[in-house]
């Protein structure tokens, strides 16, 4: 029997390199997404341009608990991925209102929704190494306590929480992936790797002459979406639900990151980089490092990618966008090798 999968957050980084993982395993995908997007499919369903006629998406709202409960009394999902959030931090800042409502609200909606009318479908929820916030030891593992610093994180601790409590008074199959940051070419503009790996690609080419950044010094572990939704997949198809931390236990700061990817270029990053208090939040979280040994011995997970791939990959695929854009020849410009 063909499985079936929803996806919340299908049109996202994540969402879209999951639904590819999915629809290759014979998977039977459903996306559910914002009617705004299903009514500029152009501009809001772009990552997953190539999947349209392979994915089913249905229009819905994570602050409507009718629209929720309608898409799910009609489908027998086998596995439900929520990853639909306001996910930026700096936003969460300037509106947390917003961010908790949608992302508290949000995932409980979807687990009563499950719990409802599907409690034996599989349930994995987005949590995030935001919540380790201040941290308590590094690196951080599964049992490394929550200390959020943002309106984000603490909208993560709380999905978090509700999420293992259903495992435990619900007796659902319901797992907390604790992902670390993972990035790619899919990532939006307001990150600060696509943010630097755009900008030095626009730079290489004329098109800008500084790149404006907050605080150089933050450190973080970055690895490849690719990889992490991998990991998604496998938390799922385990005998018995858990939480895992997914990380590659590897931390470079901000400034680190500028200098690979001017470098790939063959740009001194300190020549265009330009303090911008703007960009600077309130409150920091300064160094994230995972130890993901739970998730390599148990799931059998580990990353594909080093940094400098994802560096690499990311600088690469935006010179390429921005070459063709401006209609000059592709060429991987001072590639190093
Ligand atoms: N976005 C941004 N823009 N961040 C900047 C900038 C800037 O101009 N300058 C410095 N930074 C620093 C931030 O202060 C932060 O310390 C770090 O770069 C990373 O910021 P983001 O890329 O915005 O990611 P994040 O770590 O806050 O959150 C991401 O990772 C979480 C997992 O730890 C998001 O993907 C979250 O949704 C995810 O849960």
């Amino acid at each position: 029997m063909t499985k079936k999968a929803l996806i919340t957050g299908i049109t996202g980084q994540d969402g879209s390199y999951l639904a590819e993982e999915l629809l290759q395993r014979g998977y039977e995908v459903h996306g559910l997404v914002r009617r705004v997007a299903l009514e500029a499919p152009q501009r809001r369903t772009e990552r997953i341009a190539h999947l349209l006629d392979k994915v089913i998406l249905h229009p819905a709202s994570l602050e409507s608990y009718p629209s929720i409960f309608h898409i799910v009394s009609r489908y027998d999902f086998d596995e439900c991925y929520h990853l639909a959030a306001q996910s930026f931090v700096a936003e969460s800042f300037a509106d947390g209102f917003s961010t908790m409502n949608t992302n508290i609200n949000g995932t409980h909606y979807m687990l009563a929704a499950f719990r409802e009318l599907r409690p034996q479908c599989r349930f994995y929820f987005a949590g995030s190494s935001e919540m380790f916030g201040k941290v308590r030891e590094v690196p951080q593992s599964e049992s490394t306590p929550f200390h959020p610093r943002s309106p984000y994180g603490i909208s993560k601790v709380a999905g978090f929480d509700l999420t293992r409590n259903y495992r435990e008074a619900y007796d659902m199959f319901c797992v907390n992936g604790i992902l670390f940051n993972h990035e790619g070419p899919r990532r939006g503009f307001e990150f600060v790797t696509r943010k630097i790996s755009h900008t030095v690609a626009r730079i290489k080419l004329g098109l800008a002459s500084k790149l404006r950044l907050g605080n150089l010094e933050a450190q973080r572990d970055w690895g490849h979406a690719q990889d992490y939704v991998q990991a998604m997949y496998l938390m799922l198809q385990q005998p018995e639900p858990d939480d895992y931390v997914i990380a590659t236990g590897e931390s470079h700061s901000v400034g680190e990151f500028c200098d690979r990817a001017f470098a790939e270029l063959n740009l001194d990053y300190r020549k265009y980089v330009v303090i911008d208090e703007r960009f600077r939040r309130p409150a920091e979280v300064d160094q994230l490092v995972g130890d993901s040994t739970k998730a390599r011995k148990v799931l059998g997970w580990r990353p594909k990618y080093t940094f400098d791939e994802l560096v690499r990959e990311m600088v690469q695929s935006d010179l390429e966008a921005l070459s063709r854009a401006e209609g000059r020849e592709i060429s991987r410009l001072g590639s190093v090798p």
